[in-house]
């Protein structure tokens, strides 16, 4: 049984989990959504396999709008994982909506505890929580290959949230989504220890970035997924967000994944 595996990644961890799939399902294809062109090759019976990162208790834009677009009538086993760094409180429920409207129904979700890469938080990883949540997560994608290959229906039990807890959260998940996760559009700035290395511009997933005399500009029209590649993967620390922690980003407390490399993640990209 062949699998399409889709993965949207920022900062590695989503990209890890996709790629391990990758090698462990047989006949398996992995792509990049946010390069995703409607290739159809006329198998009618493929697994689907997503993996994102949760954004504002639920689903990414960018997830959303490659959802639109792919002809689910390709598949007929979808197996849905979103990697969090702490609530993925309506991701489940906001996909289902989703699948139903397109006539299919999701057979296996789960949301998988990975070191947070948000840079409201992203200073609570610690080196050993950060290698304990990868790999718990590999040892997820294990287990999860007889899951897929016999085509189970494991959705386990969601963790039950007290009214007011949900509507809060609600709320914040609405304000993000409308503020791009709280302005990343246009809030970025750099420091002077930029050394013009052209890393942010190499894996911005939307060409967002470019170097203008030396210095990254985010001027241009493209669109930013709030992904923090960015931000995280300056080798200097410098770049700055002023709706977030500006004074807590630093090169100590960004945050990549450590099994994927700078140039991986550039390649996805390309
Ligand atoms: C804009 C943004 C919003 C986020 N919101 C949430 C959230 O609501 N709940 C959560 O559990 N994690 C949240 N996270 C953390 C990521 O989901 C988590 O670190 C994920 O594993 C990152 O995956 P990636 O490395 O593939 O990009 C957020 C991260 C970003 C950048
Ligand atoms: S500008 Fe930065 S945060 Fe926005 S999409 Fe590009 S890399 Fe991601
Ligand atoms: S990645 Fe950092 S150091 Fe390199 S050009 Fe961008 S801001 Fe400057």
């Amino acid at each position: 049984m062949k699998s399409d595996i889709y993965f949207f990644s920022g900062t590695g961890n989503s990209y890890l989990l996709a790629k391990l799939f990758s090698q462990q399902l047989a006949e398996s294809h992995i792509f990049n959504i946010v390069k995703y062109d409607a290739e159809e090759d006329g198998d009618l019976n493929k697994n689907f396999i997503l993996v994102f990162p949760t954004y504002g208790f639920s689903v990414p834009d960018t997830v959303l709008g490659f959802l639109s677009k792919v002809n689910l009538d390709q598949y007929s086993y979808f197996f849905i994982v979103t990697t969090k760094g702490g609530s993925p409180e309506f991701c489940r429920k906001d996909l289902s909506k989703i699948f139903q409207k397109k006539k299919k129904s999701i057979d296996a979700f789960f949301s998988i505890k990975m070191p947070n890469n948000s840079v409201f938080i992203h200073d609570f990883n610690t080196p050993e929580d950060i290698l304990v949540k990868i790999n718990s997560a590999k040892e997820f994608v294990k287990s999860s290959i007889p899951l897929i290959n016999n085509r189970e229906r494991p959705i386990p039990e969601e963790q039950k949230m007290r009214i007011t807890q949900r509507v809060i959260f609600r709320l914040i998940n609405t304000v993000a989504h409308h503020t791009n996760y709280m302005c990343f559009d246009n809030g970025f700035s750099v420091s002077e220890t930029c050394n013009s290395c052209g890393t942010c511009q190499k894996v911005c997933p939307t060409h967002k970035v470019s170097l203008i005399d030396g210095l990254p500009s985010w001027k241009n029209k493209e669109p930013c997924y709030a992904c923090t590649a960015c931000i995280n993967y300056c080798p200097r620390g410098s770049i700055k967000n002023k709706i977030l922690k500006p004074s807590k980003i630093n090169e100590t407390n960004q945050y990549r994944n450590p099994d994927i490399s700078l140039n991986e993640m550039v390649k996805n990209n390309l």
